[in-house]
């Protein structure tokens, strides 16, 4: 990769957070409502960024208080917690530790002190992270002032909470406001899970779908060690009658979404279960009955209830209270006696404590609602299930208890996985981001016209190897004549940052999810293709065909954010499955394209829909004619695509879905797998094309 330092980065990063208590470690969460993880975000965050050498200062700006019981730092002006990272606090003049709308309150007369702070510098930061909304507003000040582009991270945002239920009070609908305001001047918006990102920001009116980037957190949990362990051991025996049994662990405060009942009651019905493992429920800290919230009493009751229904005395512990060493112990302890941890939450919006279970080795079953879908699938290390049905949760814990190399399977994947969700990489994909909100140079042009059009597909076709992919980028980067595009099954904010992680050439045009959108990029940002989008549109149910498959056996939905517009997707489990799909849909009179990828990703489409449509599309209106068009890809929803070209690639890890194609005309089969054997199809192409040139001037 090229060297940022080498073109003279050596950035000056600010970030920004209103809230809550923060200094160095040991930070103490929860002193005050507002001291929560968005500390150990920041903290990892700016750690990992002023240890690299294209990074020349972090600094952290918060306000600054004077409040002895909350700790005498915070009324320090700047604190060194490295020497290329500090804590700045701003003293906005009003030294008394503020939340919610006290603190709304002094924020004119914080950015005043900060903007003042950063005017008498030799040198401003070359850029801001703003962490929440009112952090984001600051931030927008500060752009308006001294023009410093911001990059915001929205943490938790307030419309998802209105569509769950929440009561529309007028701070909600402020602080929504602040949201989206915040949207539409960042340039930049980072966040953690698919579900945030494709779903929840893009509710928002101000959403631009270019500017949002999924970036994985990294993990902070700490190893356990053995005194960890032996606290663990004696928190949960008083409560158990055979300490030896596998644990089954629940970490999850005793709200109702978290649905802990539903786990005690699979466990609670279940004799096989009962008999096999102890249920070790941590719900969080607790006064007692008679003092705690209301909620919170509610779901406890609820769960003595059940335990004094089912009898469960002996096999299930249910402390009130515990430490963070207790909780490391525990998830180490289900770790080693071969238990599983267990989120049957109705509705989780990341589901960090799947992550920490994967850290310390703990296979998982997890709610298939919300971020845990992204999380298990990344990491392969343990089942989705259904929260609401309560056989598939018991099924599924059995399953990882019985089947051995299942769990070692799953621990291992999750162990390693989890391990490299560290803070550096974050940093690096950072770092590439604030390359180009620094430098919007590096966006790309869309030049007038082009020789050629290469459309090639991403997943193990252009990713899965690093030096082919760099060898590509290489190429591209020569080639100024020729427009890119990318056509992939994935979302366009999947797409872009698999572009970005690959380091590979910004594409002119994007189609995406399995030729159902199509984006431009021009100099500012992305633009649907609404021509595209309207000619597809024509003969698409979408709800007929929802309903048309709703009960195929062994055809199972794809997480919600994969259900687009113009696309509906599903998992395919036996053999025999895509005929009887195409029969149902055939049965109803409804035309759409059915492909199915890599044996089991199955895709519905519009009948006028898919990469090979797309592509030609793109062609015209590009006014590339078809003979210089280049088509690559590997599975099964490059087909169509692969089949109407004239010159199309097939690098050689193929799948069979493509088997049919070998022996087509103008068709390429490369020697080599992924990016490289892509190149090495253009490659041929451009030397087969000069041939026939040549022979033509000679005839
Ligand atoms: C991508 C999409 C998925 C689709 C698959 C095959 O993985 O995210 O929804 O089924 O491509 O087209
Ligand atoms: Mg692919």
């Amino acid at each position: 990769m090229r060297s940022r330092k080498q073109k003279g980065f050596d950035l000056h990063i600010l970030s920004i957070a209103l809230g809550g208590c923060i200094r160095g470690e040991p930070v103490q969460y929860g002193i005050t409502e507002d001291t929560g993880g968005h500390i150990t975000y920041i903290l990892g965050e700016m750690e990992a960024l002023s240890r690299r050498d294209d990074v020349d200062r972090a600094e952290i700006v918060t306000r600054l208080f004077d409040d002895e019981r909350l700790g005498r730092e915070h009324a320090i002006a700047e604190e060194y917690l490295n020497p290329k990272l500090a804590i700045t606090r701003i003293d906005s003049g009003n030294r008394k530790y503020l939340a919610k709308e006290q603190l709304a309150a002094d924020r004119a007369a914080f950015v005043a002190a900060l903007i003042k702070n950063l005017r008498q510098r030799d040198r401003l930061p070359d850029i801001v992270h703003a962490h929440f909304a009112d952090a984001a507003d600051v931030a927008r000040q500060i752009k308006d002032a001294l023009s410093i582009p911001f990059i915001y991270t929205p943490h938790s945002l307030g419309l998802d909470k209105l569509e769950a239920g929440a009561e529309r009070n007028i701070g909600l609908v402020d602080r929504i406001a602040e949201e989206d305001a915040a949207i539409g001047h960042a340039a930049g918006i980072i966040a953690s899970s698919r579900d945030e990102c494709e779903r929840q920001l893009t509710a928002y009116p101000s959403v631009r779908i270019d500017r949002i980037h999924r970036i994985t957190p990294g993990v902070c949990a700490e190893p356990a060690t053995r005194s960890d362990i032996d606290a663990a051991r004696q928190l949960v025996a008083p409560f158990l009658k055979d300490e030896a049994k596998p644990v089954i662990l629940a970490v999850a405060r005793a709200v109702r979404k978290k649905n802990l009942i539903g786990l005690v009651e699979a466990f609670g019905r279940s004799e096989e279960l009962r008999g096999r493992a102890n249920l070790v429920l941590l719900a969080g800290q607790r006064k007692g009955l008679l003092e705690g919230e209301a909620e919170q009493n509610e779901v406890i009751s609820e769960i003595i209830d059940a335990i004094d229904q089912h009898e469960l005395y002996g096999s299930i512990a249910y402390p009130p209270h515990h430490s963070r060493r207790e909780v490391r112990g525990l998830y180490a302890l289900a770790a080693e006696g071969r238990g599983v941890f267990v989120n049957p939450a109705l509705i989780e919006p990341y589901g960090l404590t799947l992550v920490e279970a994967a850290f310390y080795g703990v296979p998982v079953v997890a709610t298939k609602v919300g971020g845990p879908c992204d999380i298990v699938r990344e990491l392969q290390h343990g089942t989705l299930v259904d929260p609401t049905n309560i056989g598939e949760i018991e099924a599924a814990i059995i399953d990882l208890l019985d089947d051995k190399d299942k769990w070692n399977a799953a621990a291992i994947n999750g162990h390693s996985g989890a391990h490299s969700m560290t803070w550096d990489r974050y940093a690096e994909k950072f770092m590439m981001l604030a390359e180009e909100v620094v430098d919007p140079q590096m966006r790309s042009k869309l030049s007038q016209s082009y020789h050629h059009l290469v459309v090639s597909d991403l997943d193990n076709t252009l990713t899965g190897c690093r030096e082919g992919a760099r060898r590509i980028a290489r190429f591209f980067a020569r080639r100024d004549d020729d427009a890119f595009a990318i056509a992939t099954g994935r979302s366009i904010i999947e797409a872009q940052r698999i572009v970005r992680e690959w380091n590979l050439p910004q594409p002119t045009v994007w189609i995406t999810s399995v030729g159902s959108e199509i984006y431009w990029s021009g100099n500012d940002g992305l633009t649907l293709d609404t021509d595209f989008a309207d000619q597809i549109e024509r003969d698409w149910r979408p709800q007929e065909v929802e309903r048309a498959l709703d009960d195929v056996p062994g055809l199972e939905p794809q997480a919600n954010y994969e259900q687009r517009r113009f696309k509906r997707s599903y998992f395919v489990g036996e053999e025999g499955v895509v005929d009887e799909v195409r029969r149902r849909l055939e049965e109803d009179k409804l035309e759409a394209r059915v492909i199915l990828s890599h044996g089991h990703l199955l895709d519905v489409l519009p009948a006028s829909a898919g990469k090979g449509a797309a592509m030609l599309h793109v062609a015209r209106r590009l006014r590339v004619p078809v003979e210089r068009l280049i088509a690559i890809g590997d599975s099964g929803n490059d087909h169509d695509m692969l089949s109407i070209c004239e010159n199309s690639v097939m690098v050689a890890n193929y799948s069979g879905e493509l088997s049919d194609l070998v022996g087509q005309r103008g068709l390429y089969v490369a020697q080599r797998r992924h990016a490289a054997g892509a190149l090495e199809g253009i490659v041929a192409y451009h030397a087969r094309s000069r041939r026939n040139s040549s022979e033509r001037k000679a005839a």
